[in-house]
């Protein structure tokens, strides 16, 4: 085919030569959707190919969209792979009013998406001082940059062990559960990297599951410390480094909680115990 026959393939309402001239003038990249995975009717994956020239720090986000009318609508998305991938992917909520999700929620391999030029963020190992463990504690759709985190070998060259914890509503919304119990450790690179330095901790607040309720009240209790083995059910400021990704409510009780326990919130310009970052929502 040649290129002025794909330039006029229709991508949603538009061709896709009039995408690719909105991209130019908003100096956005326009890429192709490779992949869609549907976990539930309200949590979907996708990734695109990735511009040679982007660059980004595992655990960061970015602007992606689709045109709206005379304009590109987009929203902030963390890039749940890592920074040495050939494809990026995201994890995202479907919003049946969402200006964005309701449309993206419709993707299929072969449209096309901008992507904005600038990743940025906090949820990056820059932002912490080195450290024992690093504690990651998601909660929906926040787990998706600390899945970018955990395979940045650099991780785990700042920190002796992993533990990655994701709390969801319903059993079913542990979406990357069997990546992260089954095809993580059978990596060839990561299986090794994790043997015995990796925890998966998720939790369910609202169906039966054996580790049941909100991770801010198992750790309170002291049931998150006894399940891993850990000595008191308090974060040890000099050992422990802490990352944080969920909905604004639950950002602030950690924040307070790990404040409470002696841990200093850290920046990309002033590296600390504990950062935290919005999961954002479409
Ligand atoms: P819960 O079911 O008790 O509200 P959401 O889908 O609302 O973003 O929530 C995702 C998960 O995060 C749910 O399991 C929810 O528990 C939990 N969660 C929400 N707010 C908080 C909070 N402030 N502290 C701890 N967990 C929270």
């Amino acid at each position: 085919m040649s290129i002025g026959m794909s330039q006029e393939k229709t991508v949603g309402s538009a061709t896709l030569l009039e995408l690719q001239s909105m991209a130019e003038a908003r100096k956005l990249f326009l890429q192709r959707v490779t992949w869609v995975h549907h976990w539930t009717n309200g949590l979907f994956s996708f990734r695109i190919e990735r511009p040679d020239s982007f660059r980004f720090r595992s655990g960061e986000f970015v602007m992606i969209g689709l045109k709206d009318g005379e304009r590109p609508l987009l929203r902030a998305y963390s890039i749940v792979s890592p920074n040495w991938e050939e494809h990026l992917e995201f994890f995202s909520v479907k919003v049946p009013e969402g200006p964005l999700t309701s449309r993206l929620q419709h993707l299929k391999v072969g449209d096309y998406l901008f992507l904005s030029k600038k990743p940025t963020g906090t949820l990056v190992t820059d932002a912490l001082k080195p450290g024992k463990r690093l504690f990651m504690i998601g909660t929906g759709t926040g787990l998706a940059p600390l899945l970018s985190v955990l395979r940045d070998t650099e991780t785990h060259e700042k920190f002796d062990e992993i533990i990655i914890t994701h709390t969801v509503r319903e059993e079913q919304e542990l979406a990357y559960r069997n990546f992260l119990e089954e095809e993580i450790h059978a990596d060839e690179i990561f299986g090794e990297l994790l043997r015995d330095r990796f925890t998966y901790y998720p939790t369910v607040t609202r169906g039966e599951f054996r580790t049941r309720g909100r991770i801010t009240e198992r750790i309170q209790l002291g049931d998150f410390a006894k399940d891993l083995g850990l000595i008191g059910n308090r974060f040890n400021p000099q050992t422990a480094r802490v990352m944080v990704c969920g909905s604004m409510a639950f950002n602030k009780d950690m924040a307070s909680m790990l404040e409470e326990h002696g841990l200093k919130e850290g920046s990309n310009s002033s590296p600390g115990s504990f950062v935290i970052e919005r999961a954002f929502v479409g």
